[in-house]
């Protein structure tokens, strides 16, 4: 075995990281492209350490996993997979910042973008745990990524417990192998400013290959300790990525995060 995939093995199977059965192909990424920018291999495993920190984000939170999947198999009834799913949303930070205002989140987005028949939700965490609250049809179609094993198995769990039949999650670094299922929209939620640091000018990259008509990219409008409006830094993020592009954008402003929609489709 060569000394990379000995170091992958290694990384994989390391107190921090062995429960969340990552893809090796994320680490290879990391190493390829980290080895570009050190000599030595101590500093380039050092630097793929920190990207890898930074892209799973494990101290955004978690539920636990086997015991959520033990509840699920128990609910009996609809208000109980609710208030599952509440608990599941307020367990990570994107989604809990979410709460309070979910139901006028997703009817702000659809006011503007048409109600989507088709969705790919990238990077996903635990929003699909709001799909009951997006007043969508059950039959749509919702496809959920991250690289994040248990957190793809818990989605496909409730999933099938509350009934959408055309939704799935999978495990897949949307870097390395972007979605090439077409859909009416995508959703690329509180992630392209990390996806940016893991790899600068990959959200060009990621969003030009996206077959999708309408592109929801949301970024933070504050930093975690809310001390600090991080408002221009990501609307230059977003200019920066659709630097020579025709394709029109619109800003919906909520108290945490601003959603960029762009319209890919009408470019
Ligand atoms: C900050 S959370 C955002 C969650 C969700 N989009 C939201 O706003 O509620 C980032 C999620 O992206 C996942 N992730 C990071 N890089 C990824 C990649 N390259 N491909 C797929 N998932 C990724 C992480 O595992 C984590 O669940």
């Amino acid at each position: 075995m060569s000394s990379n995939e000995e170091f992958i093995q290694k990384v994989l199977r390391s107190r921090k990281y062995r429960d969340l059965h990552l893809p090796a192909e994320t680490i290879r990424d990391l190493i390829e492209q980290e080895s570009q920018r050190f000599r030595d291999e101590k500093s380039m495993q050092e630097s793929v350490r920190q990207k890898l920190h930074q892209l799973t984000a494990l101290y955004l939170g978690d539920p636990d996993y086997d015991k959520a999947l033990e509840e699920l198999e128990l609910m009996q009834d609809e208000r109980e997979l609710q208030d599952f799913a509440n608990r599941m949303l307020s367990a990570h930070t994107s989604t809990r910042e979410r709460l309070p205002y979910l139901t006028d989140f997703y009817n702000a987005l659809f006011q503007r973008i048409g109600t989507p028949q088709s969705i790919l939700d990238l990077a996903c965490g635990l929003n699909p745990f709001a799909l009951p609250k997006m007043g969508l049809d059950q039959n749509i179609t919702y496809l959920a990524y991250d690289i994040h094993q248990p957190r793809v198995n818990l989605l496909n769990a409730f999933f099938r417990r509350a009934g959408f039949e055309a939704a799935r999650a999978e495990q897949r670094d949307i870097l390395v192998s972007p979605p090439t299922q077409k859909a009416d929209t995508a959703f690329f939620f509180k992630e392209a400013h990390r996806m940016d640091q893991r790899r600068k000018g990959s959200n060009r990259i990621l969003w030009d290959a996206l077959p999708v008509t309408t592109l929801l990219v949301s970024l933070p409008k504050r930093d975690i300790g809310k001390t600090h409006d991080l408002s221009e830094r990501m609307r230059h993020l977003v200019q920066d990525a659709l630097q020579g592009r025709t394709w029109p954008v619109e800003e919906i402003i909520f108290e945490d995060e601003i959603v960029f929609c762009i319209r890919k489709g009408a470019g």
